[in-house]
């Protein structure tokens, strides 16, 4: 895998609807290789909770953050020299152009903002999204769009690698179930 942080800014978040689907978009980012999450601009205790207790089960280290304003989030990792990616419909298609061999050129440390309502005109404009990725040029979901960037982004490496300190493993099986 290269040795880059990838950390997902969940930004729009509605506590009353959104919890489910904003708590699978952080667990598919601590699976499928990212560092860790923010939950911009919000606070719920149950992703929190959710998360850390997956974490706490089955290892890894992948931090979590939340409340914290979007701006502060994207200037201090641009501060930092690392790099912003933004997923939208709008963005250059992942398959058909080469936006990903770009971005893994560059070596550096991804922030991946993904959106659920619709997010700020900032997110598309250079000076917060160095790069505006599209999963295809057709609307769908958050979830599906990080997984995908994730999955290109690491080669698939991440499907296949240890998760540190783990309390619980799975042994895969042919069939059946087998935890350790
Ligand atoms: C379900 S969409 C809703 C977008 C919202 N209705 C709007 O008009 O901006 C929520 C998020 O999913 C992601 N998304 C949906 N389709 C995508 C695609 N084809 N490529 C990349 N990201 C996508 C984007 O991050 C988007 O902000």
């Amino acid at each position: 895998m290269p040795d880059v942080k990838v950390v997902v800014l969940r930004w729009g978040h509605r506590p009353q609807r959104d919890v489910r689907l904003t708590s699978h978009v952080a667990l598919a980012s601590r699976a499928l290789g990212a560092g860790g999450f923010v939950l911009s601009d919000a606070v719920d205790e149950k992703i929190k909770q959710t998360v850390e207790k997956v974490s706490a089960t089955w290892g890894g280290d992948f931090s979590f953050e939340m409340g914290t304003k979007w701006q502060h989030t994207v200037r201090d990792w641009r501060g930092r020299g690392g790099v912003v990616v933004h997923l939208t419909v709008y963005g250059e298609n992942i398959q058909t152009s080469d936006v990903m061999q770009r971005i893994r050129d560059l070596g550096k440390d991804v922030l991946v903002l993904v959106g659920s309502q619709k997010v700020p005109r900032e997110f598309y404009s250079p000076e917060v999204s160095d790069f505006n990725v599209a999963v295809g040029n057709q609307p769908h979901s958050e979830c599906a769009a990080l997984a995908i960037f994730l999955d290109r982004f690491f080669l698939g490496e991440a499907l296949g690698k240890p998760f540190e300190n783990a309390k619980m493993k799975v042994i895969p099986q042919e069939h059946g179930k087998k935890v350790v």
